[in-house]
């Protein structure tokens, strides 16, 4: 279905070219009185110039040649056009939406193949904070991009590769040196348990990195696993696959717990093997150049207004760096599924790593001119000190302690006035509090940082998951209710309401489309976030203004049950989207 906004743009362009203006005049926008009117029209005052007329006059032209029903126009001074929805179009419009299986959103014109890179978690490092916010906006991105008809590969982008495997290999050796994988002359298949659980591995690496600072042999020793490994020894291949193996099946929980599935578990070690062809390749087309040794791509361009570095492709000692990783990523990409589009949902810090990895990637022609390369930089999770989040003694936070943290305290909340079973108390903390935690950070813009405030994000009053999803809730008990009323829910009609309250609720549910299509084509999460915060404040405030159960004119109270129908499904559309569910009731 048109948008609203574009329906209305359309009649008024018929007005303003009967009237004798240019339609181009005829710009809809949300009104910014929304006490006077629902939408407006400035082109009046934009026209007044060519013209040479009072905007009033325009405006009250237009007005005159005004033909059309769904709306009425009016014309203010000095010059608006103020324009309110007619309450039956708004109610059929949303009698159509509900017929339509995607809630009146038309998916894009032009299908793409999408890539969303997100996650970026590094094997053998437990997930902390840092990880949540990758998750959970790179998760909504990709669904936001799948709910507008395209095909979309969330890729977790796991950091498997560099220095951390040749520390823990080093540790290994030392304290179990008798293992196989370090024995040259090991002939036979290596064993197929990993020589150590998933709390040994996570201890290991912070003991391996803390000791490699201060041991200077040791690091040398470490550098060199690395190399080892990266240039196909057998032994600590296969130790690299335990590590992987178990650190990714642990990675994979965190994960779940959050409600993010990958659909690509691939690693930055699967683009190692196009580095050496892409090296080659380079230095063929004279596209990189030696800079005191190290292999380099220069990436400046006219219009840069500050000093952006050369993207650092070999070092001098023949090592590869991140850039070249991500480089080959795109070449593996490219081969595998030609993406019309990546986006990167990554820490803000890692900004200009991606500037040069993009120029990189189009001036070598690793990808297409047209394929668009996109960087969503987030920024960080504070505590309420406004320092990066920690836990209460000032160590990391992993992310599974928070996760559980939170959903305690929602569990402690609803353990006050509880009417549900054990069982049931657990399951439904546990959705809201990942509607607490996801809301909380997806409502912030994500290149801001944000406070995250356990109080605040958990209750059920103000702008938080929790509140959206009592709205829900509440929305679906008056359902059930009307229900056992012995009312049916099949084959309603809106036909307004005849309030204020009713058609600003209307209103409200009427923008789904436009919002949906504005945080794809913006990539912003959070406008969705604050769309639907204005639509359970909508749905309240009409909530308590009309008698609804106990309405006793039974056709009114059809149109308001099926005016609540359409406001669930645009509210779970919508938290579906954003990567979280709502219980039937809690
Ligand atoms: N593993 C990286 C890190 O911890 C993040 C990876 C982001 N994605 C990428 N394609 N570089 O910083």
């Amino acid at each position: 279905m048109k948008q609203i906004i574009e329906l209305i743009t359309m009649e008024l362009e018929e007005a303003f070219e009967k009237a004798g203006y240019d339609r181009s005049l005829a710009r809809v926008t949300l009104s910014n009185r929304p006490d006077l009117c629902e939408y407006q029209c400035n082109g009046a005052m934009a026209g007044a110039k060519t013209y040479k007329k009072a905007p009033i006059m325009i405006a009250e032209d237009v007005a005159g040649h005004w033909e059309s029903g769904i709306c009425i126009v009016e014309a203010v001074k000095p010059g608006f056009i103020n324009i309110k929805l007619d309450e039956g179009f708004a109610a059929n419009y949303l009698n159509q939406m509900a017929a339509d299986k995607n809630l009146g959103l038309e998916t894009s014109e032009k299908q793409e193949m999408i890539i969303v890179d997100y996650g970026g978690p590094n094997v053998a490092k437990p997930l902390h904070v840092g990880h949540l916010r990758a998750a959970i906006i790179g998760e909504s991105v990709k669904r936001i991009c799948r709910k507008m008809g395209h095909k979309v590969l969330g890729d977790v982008h796991l950091g498997d590769w560099g220095y951390q495997m040749g520390l823990i290999i080093t540790e290994l050796k030392k304290r179990k040196p008798e293992l196989p994988y370090f024995d040259e002359s090991w002939q036979e298949e290596y064993p197929e348990e990993a020589p150590f659980t998933i709390s040994e591995l996570e201890e290991i690496y912070p003991t391996a990195s803390a000791y490699a600072k201060e041991h200077e042999d040791y690091r040398d020793e470490a550098l060199h696993a690395t190399w080892m490994l990266q240039n196909g020894n057998r032994g600590y291949t296969a130790l690299w696959k335990h590590i992987v193996r178990i650190s990714v099946n642990d990675i994979k929980k965190n994960y779940e717990k959050l409600n993010v599935e990958f659909d690509l578990w691939k690693g930055e070690s699967d683009a190692q093997k196009y580095i050496p062809d892409m090296i080659k390749g380079f230095k063929e087309k004279g596209q990189a150049y030696l800079d005191e040794g190290a292999l380099v791509i220069d990436v400046k361009e006219e219009s840069d207004t500050k000093e952006i570095p050369p993207c650092l492709i070999q070092k001098s000692d023949g090592a590869s760096l991140y850039g070249t990783t991500d480089l080959a990523t795109l070449i593996q990409r490219e081969a595998d599924y030609r993406p019309d589009r990546v986006i990167y949902v990554v820490d803000k810090r890692q900004e200009m790593h991606f500037t040069q990895v993009f120029r990189a990637a189009k001036k070598t022609g690793i990808v297409r001119e047209e394929t668009q390369l996109r960087f969503l930089g987030f920024g960080t999770m504070n505590g309420k000190d406004g320092r990066p989040f920690k836990t209460r003694e000032g160590g990391v936070m992993r992310l599974e302690n928070m996760i559980a943290e939170i959903n305690e305290e929602m569990y402690k909340k609803m353990a006050e006035n509880r009417m549900v079973d054990e069982e049931e108390a657990g399951n439904t903390s546990k959705m809201i509090g990942i509607s607490a935690i996801k809301y909380g950070d997806l409502s912030n813009q994500a290149a801001k940082d944000y406070v995250f405030d356990v109080d605040r994000f958990t209750s059920f009053e103000g702008n938080t998951g929790p509140y959206i999803l009592y709205t829900i809730v509440r929305i679906k008990s008056i359902l059930n209710k009307y229900q056992g009323q012995g009312g049916s829910l099949e084959g309603l009609q809106c036909t307004g309401t005849g309030t204020a309250g009713g058609k600003a609720l209307m209103l409200e549910v009427c923008k789904y489309n436009a919002v949906m299509e504005t945080a794809f084509a913006e990539t912003a999460p959070h406008k969705l976030c604050a769309y639907i915060y204005d639509l359970a404040n909508a749905f309240n405030r009409f909530y308590h203004e009309t008698k609804i159960l106990a309405e006793e004119d039974k056709e009114k109270q059809k149109s308001y049950i099926a005016l609540l129908m359409i406001t669930r499904d645009v509210l779970e559309s919508c938290i579906d989207v954003l990567g979280f569910e709502a219980p039937e009731r809690m």
